[in-house]
């Protein structure tokens, strides 16, 4: 990824905020997700008043790409603050890198955490997933 598409993944993870239905925590996070065939898919954290059924916006941009048929992914970019205001990096849940553990090679996807286009951090999924398990596992 060069410069110009993380910046891309940022603009486009940031503006997802906009959509974010919180009216429970009032934290909106947005993500933009690379496939590997160029595509970039959206996802936004959708709430709800049950509480556990809430959709974080890392599984939204997944589960909107592999609707679509899309199964391999090199990156995603997430962002995300109280009030939509970005202070600081914004980590995915557990359960959102165990869905990453699903479609994503470990050793190679990398997780851009980011404030703003100048501020962020790279980490790959080995990384914030140490030993994870995942479909090579059950075979
Ligand atoms: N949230 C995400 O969308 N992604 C994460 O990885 C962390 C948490 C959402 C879920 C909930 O709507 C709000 O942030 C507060 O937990």
């Amino acid at each position: 990824m060069d410069k110009k598409q993380i910046e891309e993944m940022i603009d486009l993870a940031i503006r997802q905020m906009d959509f974010s239905y919180v009216p429970y925590s009032h934290f909106r996070v947005g993500a933009a997700l690379l496939a590997k065939n160029g595509e970039i898919y959206t996802g936004c954290n959708i709430e709800n008043a049950a509480y556990t059924p809430t959709n974080c916006a890392e599984r939204t941009a997944f589960f909107k790409a592999v609707s679509e048929g899309v199964k391999k992914f090199d990156a995603i970019c997430v962002v995300g603050g109280k009030e939509g205001v970005l202070t600081e990096y914004t980590a995915p849940c557990g359960v959102c890198r165990q869905v990453m553990m699903e479609f994503c090679d470990p050793d190679t996807f990398q997780i851009i955490m980011a404030k703003n286009r100048q501020e962020y951090r790279i980490y790959l999924l080995k990384e914030l997933l140490p030993a994870g398990f995942g479909p090579a596992d059950l075979v």
